[in-house]
C-alpha cells in the first residue's frame, strides 16, 4: 500500500536518505537546506508506505492561479518502476488543473538520466515547451556540484 499525503515538516536524516538513493549530490551536500526548501514550498507531497517508510516526495512552486513549477520529483531508487511517481505527479496535475501553466525542468535527453525521465514524463502527457512553441531560459547554474 502507497499512501499519498501533503507534509509540512521534514526529518534530515530520511530526505538525505532519499536523496541519497538517487544520487542527486549536490542537494545530499546541503540537506539542511533541501528541508528549509521544502518548508517554504508551495506544496510538498510524499508517498509512504503502510510502515511510514519514505518512498517518494515532489513538491511545488507556485501560485495557485497561474503557474504551478514542479520542483523535484523523486522516488527512492530501489522502488522505482512500481507506479509512485505517477501516483505523485497524477495527484500534482489534480491539485492544479485550474493553473495555466503546469511546467518543471528536467535534464536534457542527452544527459544520462535523460532519456529514462523523458519517457517518465511523456508517459504522464507532459510535453517539450518547444513541441508548443514555447522555449524556457535560465541564468546559468553557477556551480552544478551545490545548490
Ligand atoms: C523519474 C521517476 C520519478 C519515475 O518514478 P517511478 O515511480 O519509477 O515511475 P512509475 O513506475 O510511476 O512509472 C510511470 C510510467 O512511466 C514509465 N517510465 C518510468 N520510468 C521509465 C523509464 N526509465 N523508461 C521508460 N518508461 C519509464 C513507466 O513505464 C510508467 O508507465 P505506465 O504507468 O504507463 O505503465 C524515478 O525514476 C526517479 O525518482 N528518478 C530519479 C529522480 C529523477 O530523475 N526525477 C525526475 C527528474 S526531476
Amino acid at each position: 500500500m502507497v499512501i499519498i499525503a501533503q507534509e509540512t515538516s521534514f526529518d534530515e536524516a530520511e530526505m538525505l536518505e532519499l536523496y541519497d538513493s538517487v544520487g542527486w549530490h549536490p542537494w545530499t551536500r546541503d540537506v539542511a537546506r533541501v528541508c528549509r526548501s521544502l518548508a517554504n514550498s508551495h506544496l510538498v507531497i510524499t508517498a509512504r508506505d503502510e510502515t511510514g517508510k519514505l518512498l517518494g516526495l515532489a513538491r511545488t512552486v507556485s501560485d495557485d492561479e497561474i503557474v504551478c513549477y514542479v520542483q523535484e520529483l523523486l522516488v527512492n531508487a530501489q522502488h522505482h518502476g512500481k507506479g509512485i511517481g505517477r501516483r505523485l505527479l497524477e495527484h500534482l496535475k489534480d491539485r492544479y488543473a485550474h493553473c495555466r501553466y503546469f511546467v518543471l525542468t528536467t535534464d536534457h535527453e542527452s544527459a544520462p538520466e535523460g532519456p529514462a525521465n523523458h519517457a517518465f514524463y511523456r508517459r504522464l502527457d507532459l510535453i517539450e515547451h518547444h513541441e508548443q512553441g514555447l522555449s524556457a531560459f535560465g541564468l546559468r547554474v553557477r556551480d552544478p556540484r551545490s545548490l
